[in-house]
Order: structure tokens, then C-alpha cells, then sequence
């Protein structure tokens, strides 16, 4: 179903993930029909350069993170749609060409993928200079803050001049389907909900392991580390999905609200219950002291914990995160490990083990679910465990296999309308709220992260917080 027609601007044009993720995403759905061909895409950033030169820049990083041909007539069509006007964030350059770029009765929408030390400037000079309205939507990218406090300032800034209701954050972890998906497995299914409590789940793993470094983007990651980069934010929003309450209907408050309460009922998490690791050199690889820079850094790569939910439906069931770079394989995925039966009437050595349910996010999203049938043949009753297996690309044959892009998905939210897949301010700032202590305890402490080998599981630490408690992790495969 196409948008309405719009004018999207697009701060920071120039850089990375306008590059890699904005534009390639933009084209898609222009493709898939989805963007009016009145729509303009207007970049904006600090570069001298005309639309003619900006068009070619586009058509360039479109070309290569898409795969489509220079010569695609769809390509020549979209970069139609483009212009660009030369910024000064902090000045008075620029501005009024922008305003003159606006057409009245579009939907305006202005993505701020900068760095966040600028939001407060942009938004006041869209405002000053009149080009944004109580219908236009801002955009902004994580790193929303680095803590509370800055979290709060940010919030703070963006509404001297804009409402919540116009303010779209981005956790593209949001935008991913399989995540979407995860609602819609809990809530569209009579089949789980009924056993989706500590009654039933014995405890939850989430997993995002990533097999990439940090190197080339050390300064930033070094600044950050895992808890910032991928805990406070992708994880948490994972959990919160996995362990809220049902919503009383898909409506951006409705599923917010009940997110922002799984926070709330965090509980903080004890010393003990964390570990943090920082990947080692090898022979074919740098270490992360050599990719940050930084041969005394104490930051972490990876991290994993146990979590406590303190509400009625989770008391007693634990959930364990875990998160890294240059880990054995590249795998996000939500396991969901639940009680065995009370009582087996099956010869015990053979007898009943514990299903599972996996959801995968990343790759080959899917589901499997580990049921108990009886081996065949004529030994007796003999119990084996086997997966129900799918991915949804098979599953739904070629044509609804088709998985846009998580950034394809949340920028038409943002021309719908829709905040319902994008964080509101309160909600980041419960996150940071349970995050900082832990951060703060590590600031003080002089301990070094737990060492681990590129292409490993992450320290051996980590494996402690599981078998103490009888439990296993899962492989990372
Ligand atoms: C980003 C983090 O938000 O998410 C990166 O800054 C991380 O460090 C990335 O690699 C992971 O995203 P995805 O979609 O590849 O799982």
C-alpha cells in the first residue's frame, strides 16, 4: 500500500548509514510501489554539493548495497526524486534553501542520522526558521544518550520543540520482522500465551552474537561497549517483547506502556550475575585493544547476565542474555526452555525431556519447536525428542518470503504515522535507569573484562552463570 506523498529530509546524507542502510532501504520500497513519485528526498549535511553530484554519490551506495544495475530504469526514476541542500548544523547556512525545498500539504518528516551532540541545534533551527509544523516527525538514531542523565537532557531538548507524539526514535532491532514477529507468535496463537509464564518456562536465553570486531569503528565502540551498544537497547527491547503482558490492542501506547513496565520490574542485577569479556588477538586476527586503539581499554565486548524479572508471571524464571563481537558464528536468537512434565508415566531413562522453543531472529528466521514423540519400531515405548522445524522464508514460498530491510520498514512507519515500533522517550529512559548502576560499578572498579578468544562462545566465565544454576547455553552455531 503506497504512503502518502512526502517530503523526507535526511541530516547526515552523506555518511554511513545513509550510505549502507537509509538510501538502499528508500529504493526498495520506491520499487516495491510504495513511494509516490511526487515524494521528495532532500539530503542534507555539511558537503558542497549539488542534487547532480548527491544523485550520483546515492546512486553509487544504492548500486552497491543493493546489487541493482547503474543502468536500472527504476534507479534512474528514483534518483528523481532527490535533491540536496549544503548544511550548517550549527549556523545559518542553508536553512532557507531548505524551507524553499518544502512543499506545503506534504508530510514532512526530518531524519537526524548525525551525531547526537547535534540533535539540539537541528531541531531548534527547524523550528526557528519555521520549515517544521506540529505535523512534521523527527527521526533520531541511538545512541539516544550514554545515561540517564544525557537521556533525560535529550528528551528534554527535542521537546522544547517538538511532542512526543512527533518524536520517532530508532531501535532498528524493531524493524526487524522476525522481532515483529515474536508479538504476533505470543499474541495471535492460543497455542503459547496459556504457558508463557513461570509456571511453565523454566528460564529464557536471548542471544546476539555477532562474528565482526570493532575495528574501523573503535572510537565510537570503545566509547560505548557492549552494555551501551546492544544491551540497553536491541536486548532490552528483545526481553521486553518476550516477557510483556499482552497489549490490549496493536496501538503505539498500548504496546508501549506495557514494554516500559517489564523495565520497571527489572530487577537490578547483582555483580555476581554479569560478565564481560573482551575479545584476544590471534594469529589471524586483532585483538580488541589493537581495534580500539587503546591498549589499556577496559571496555567490553561482549557481555552476558542473568536477568530478574520481579512482577507475578516471571517470579522464578530467570533470563539470560549474552551479546559479543568476533564470536563463533553470527546468530540472534530467543530459546525458550520449559518445565518438564510433573510426572512421566514413560520408563525414565528414555522418559520425557523439557521442550523448547527457538525463535530465530538472524539468519534463516524462523522457529523451532523440540516435541517428544515415540521412537519407532517395535522396542518398546521408547521416547525421542525431535524439532518441528521452519523458516519463514520456506514457509511462506517465495513471494511472501520477501524480508524487507528493517530500515524499509520503520521509515514508512514514520510517513504512517506509526510510532508503535519506535521507542518512546520514558521507556529509554527506564532502560538507561537499570543499565547506569551497572555501567557505574564497572567505572569503579579497576577489574579488566574476562578475556576470550576470537571465534569462541566469549570467556569461560560466562559459563558459570549457567551451571551453577543446573542450566546449559545454548551453542552458538
Ligand atoms: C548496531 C550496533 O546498533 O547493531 C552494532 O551499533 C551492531 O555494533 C549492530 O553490530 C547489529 O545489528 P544487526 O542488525 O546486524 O544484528
Amino acid at each position: 500500500i503506497p504512503v502518502e506523498d512526502f517530503d523526507l529530509v535526511i541530516f547526515g546524507a552523506t555518511g554511513d548509514l545513509s550510505h549502507r542502510k537509509i538510501f538502499p532501504g528508500l529504493f526498495r520500497r520506491f520499487v516495491a510501489g510504495q513511494i509516490p513519485e511526487t515524494s521528495r528526498i532532500i539530503g542534507a549535511a555539511r558537503t558542497r554539493q549539488d542534487d547532480k553530484a548527491f544523485r550520483n554519490e546515492i546512486a553509487g551506495a544504492i548500486v552497491e548495497f543493493t546489487g541493482v544495475k547503474k543502468t536500472d530504469p527504476n534507479l534512474t526514476k528514483f534518483l528523481e526524486l532527490l535533491g540536496y541542500t549544503a548544511i550548517d548544523a550549527k549556523g545559518t547556512d542553508g536553512w532557507n534553501e531548505l524551507k524553499s525545498r518544502m512543499r506545503k500539504g506534504a508530510i514532512h518528516a526530518f531524519y537526524f542520522s548525525v551525531a547526537p551532540s547535534l540533535f539540539g541545534d537541528l531541531a531548534e533551527r527547524l523550528h526557528s526558521h519555521k520549515i517544521a509544523d506540529e505535523g512534521s516527525r523527527i527521526v533520531v538514531e541511538k545512541p539516544f544518550g550514554r545515561d540517564l542523565e544525557s537521556a533525560r537532557a535529550l528528551n528534554a531538548m527535542l521537546a522544547q520543540h517538538f511532542s512526543e507524539q512527533q518524536i520517532y526514535r530508532i531501535d532498528h532491532y524493531l524493524g526487524k520482522e522476525t522481532v515483529q514477529n515474536l508479538m504476533v507468535v505470543r499474541f495471535a496463537n492460543i497455542l503459547f500465551e496459556p504457558l508463557w509464564n513461570a509456571q511453565f518456562i523454566d528460564h529464557v536465553q536471548i542471544t546476539v552474537a555477532e562474528t565482526v570486531g570493532v575495528s574501523g569503528r573503535g572510537a565510537y565502540y570503545d566509547k560505548s561497549g557492549a552494555m551501551r551498544d546492544m544491551v540497553q537497547n536491541h536486548m532490552m527491547q528483545l526481553l521486553c517483547l518476550i516477557a510483556m503482558e499482552p497489549p490490549y490492542h496493536f496501538d503505539p501506547d498500548a504496546v508501549r506502556d506495557e514494554k516500559l513496565k517489564v523495565i520497571r520490574a527489572l530487577e537490578p542485577v547483582e555483580p555476581d550475575d554479569i560478565v564481560r569479556g573482551q575479545y584476544q588477538a590471534d594469529e589471524d586476527s586483532s585483538g580488541y585493544l589493537e581495534d580500539a586503539e587503546d591498549p589499556e581499554s577496559r571496555t567490553e565486548s561482549y557481555v552476558a547476565m542473568k536477568v530478574k524479572i520481579s512482577n507475578w508471571r516471571w517470579q522464578g524464571t530467570p533470563f539470560y542474555l549474552r551479546t559479543g563481537k568476533k564470536l563463533r558464528a553470527r546468530t540472534s536468537e530467543i530459546a525458550i526452555t520449559f518445565k518438564e512434565p510433573p510426572h512421566s508415566i514413560f520408563d525414565m531413562s528414555s522418559g520425557p525431556k523439557a521442550n523448547e522453543l527457538v525463535i530465530r531472529l538472524q539468519p534463516n528466521d524462523g522457529m523451532n519447536l523440540k516435541v517428544m514423540i515415540k521412537e519407532p519400531g517395535p522396542g518398546g515405548m521408547r521416547l525421542v525428542q525431535v524439532p518441528l522445524d521452519m523458516t519463514f522464508a520456506e514457509a511462506l514460498g517465495p513471494e511472501g518470503g520477501d524480508m524487507p530491510d528493517a530500515y524499509e520498514r520503520l521509515i514508512m512507519d514514520v510517513i504512517r504515522g506509526d510510532q508503535t515500533l519506535f521507542m518512546r522517550g520514558d521507556e529509554v529512559e527506564a532502560a538507561w535507569a537499570w543499565t547506569d548502576p551497572i555501567i557505574e560499578a564497572w567505572d569503579d572498579s579497576k577489574a579488566r573484562p574476562e578475556p576470550y578468544d576470537a571465534g569462541s562462545s566469549g570467556p569461560e566465565e560466562s559459563l558459570r552463570l549457567l551451571h551453577r544454576d543446573n542450566r546449559r547455553w545454548r551453542e552458538i552455531r
